[in-house]
């Protein structure tokens, strides 16, 4: 099998972008990462999608209507002939007429077990729930906001002494081990969206 070309859209960071390139680095990796795109031109992410001689695209979002800026990734992915994308740190919201054009091919990373906690400020927001328990979501990306059907889950235990920043770090750990899980399970078939449902084989 032909690893799937695959985009990672990012904003920031850039640290799960990092463990999908290292993932993919491996020879059977069903998916390559064949492109990023960044809204920000700061975001350290680039630099260090360049470093791996990864094509980036910078796509600012200043200046256009939600449509046009969707317009624009849309024509960058398929220039680059990508059949998958993963949102990595990607803080814009993408339109419903986008993320139904990549339906099932389109998934995300959250804080969070997902559907506890969606949207930002997450960590604060469970820290301040009480919560024992909080982790990580891998999901395909729907309309509604994180609220699209889970592939992979992680669960992190949450200590008496956690400060967001903590819960954060060691959540970012179990990240970037289920999101390579995740995107191996879909470039290889062995998930796929149907209806409103992740389907695994
Ligand atoms: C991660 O915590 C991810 O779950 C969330 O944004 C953060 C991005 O971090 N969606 P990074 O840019 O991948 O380091």
């Amino acid at each position: 099998m032909t690893a799937k070309p695959t985009a990672i859209l990012i904003s920031g960071r850039g640290s799960n972008m990092a463990a999908l390139i290292a993932a993919a680095a491996s020879p059977e990796y069903p998916a390559r990462i064949a492109l990023v795109i960044s809204n920000q031109p700061q975001a350290e992410g680039v630099e260090l999608a360049q470093a791996h001689n990864i094509a980036v695209a910078i796509i600012p979002h200043q200046g256009k209507t939600r449509p046009q800026f969707d317009a624009e990734i849309d024509a960058t992915l398929r220039r680059h002939g990508i059949e998958l994308v993963c949102l990595a740190g990607f803080m814009r919201i993408l339109s419903d007429d986008f993320v139904r054009a990549w339906s099932g091919r389109i998934i995300n990373i959250h804080p969070s077990l997902l559907p506890a906690f969606k949207g930002i400020n997450v960590h604060a927001r469970a820290l301040a729930a009480g919560v024992r328990i909080s982790g990580c979501t891998v999901h395909f990306v729907v309309p509604e906001l994180d609220a699209g059907p889970i592939i992979e889950q992680a669960c992190v235990r949450v200590a008496p002494d956690d400060t967001e920043e903590t819960l954060a770090a060691r959540i970012l750990e179990e990240e970037h081990r289920i999101y390579p899980q995740a995107l191996r399970l879909l470039a290889s078939g062995r998930v796929r969206l149907e209806a409103d449902r992740a389907v695994f084989s």
